[in-house]
């Protein structure tokens, strides 16, 4: 069953909406663009076409995050469900197409009352509030139109039950580590939760990252790029994909990946009417991969007033899944 909330989306399902996508969009591309070191942030990545090129990501071999997280989940499933407890709603932050919180969902069964999915991409919010409705009768689903990185609203009429923080995909990772420990520390106070179970990649050589971060298939590339499309379409750009090249590099010191697209030759680029230069191999960063050992995650999350409760690995610790619980 679907939680009607305030907006009708002309379907079955109903949503808090809380976002004015349009106008946030050309501030943060003008600001970006108008800075020394190019910038785009990875927000903006997952329009309709961006969000299935982001779950193709996930099924390219090279990109190990979404397969051993899965193994985790999967693993240990039984566990996680013993520590959560009863009349559980389920917050999702950036919740996607939503497989992962499937596995979560089949793993902890009648224990979920309220599922909260939270994701600026309307169209597949709608979509998935509508296929867990229809997979999980049971469940209460309220979905809500937010972009999570600011504050957003929770629905006002949920009922009593604790609440749990599903944060999957390394999505802490996308943002620099003051940034993710602020984030953690207003999600835990806007949703209220006491506990948090958040999926982290850990550090790893360069090598696997490369090849995860700008995989042989090409689909990373195509992903990246799509945020040109996007400005193009949206924003009157005049962006020539064809002249820009996606680069994943790997910057040790940061312990992160950085995506870069990278300008193939010197030329002027005009956004919303306003002219932005490239020299030739000036790059504009789109996105930022931070790992961590489950160590220093611990201590990150501690700083946000999350302490940690248990860390599950996959068999090659190449990416951990934390459960943290709210001090
Ligand atoms: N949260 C994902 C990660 O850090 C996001 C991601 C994967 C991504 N591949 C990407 C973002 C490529 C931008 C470009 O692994």
């Amino acid at each position: 069953m679907t939680l009607a909330t305030s907006q009708d989306f002309g379907g079955d399902a109903e949503a808090v909406v809380d976002v004015d996508i349009d106008a946030d969009f050309a501030r943060s591309v003008i600001a970006g663009l108008s800075v020394p070191q190019k910038q785009l942030e990875p927000k903006w990545l997952y329009d309709a076409l961006g969000a299935k090129l982001f779950e193709a990501i996930c099924e390219v071999d090279t990109y190990y995050p979404t397969r051993m997280e899965m193994q985790v989940l999967a693993n240990r499933a039984d566990e996680i469900a013993a520590s959560l407890g009863d009349n559980l709603i389920l917050v999702e932050p950036g919740s996607g197409e939503g497989v992962k919180v499937r596995l979560l969902l089949d793993a902890l069964g009648e224990r979920v009352a309220v599922y909260v999915p939270v994701d600026i991409a309307a169209d597949q919010l709608i979509f998935l509030g509508q296929t867990i409705s229809a997979a999980y009768p049971e469940i209460l689903v309220a979905p809500v139109v937010a972009d999570f990185t600011g504050a957003f609203t929770m629905p006002s009429d949920l009922p009593d039950g604790p609440r749990v923080l599903f944060f999957p995909g390394s999505t802490v990772g996308n943002f620099d580590p003051q940034t993710a420990q602020e984030l953690l520390a207003r999600l835990r106070v806007e949703s209220r939760a006491e506990a948090l179970l958040i999926g982290v990649d850990s550090c790893k050589d360069a090598n696997r990252l490369v090849a995860a971060y700008d995989d042989p298939v090409g689909v990373t590339a195509a992903f990246d790029k799509n945020i040109l499309n996007r400005i193009n379409r949206e924003l009157g750009g005049t962006f020539d994909l064809s002249a820009f090249h996606h680069e994943a590099r790997v910057v040790p010191e940061k312990s992160r990946v950085e995506m870069h697209l990278v300008s193939d030759r010197e030329q002027t680029v005009e956004v919303a009417g306003v002219p932005f230069a490239f020299a030739k191999g000036e790059t504009i960063h789109t996105e930022s991969s931070h790992k961590y050992a489950p160590e220093e995650f611990r201590a990150l999350a501690a700083g946000a007033g999350w302490r940690g409760e248990a860390v599950w690995s996959d068999t090659d610790g190449l990416f951990s899944l934390h459960l943290l619980r709210a001090d």
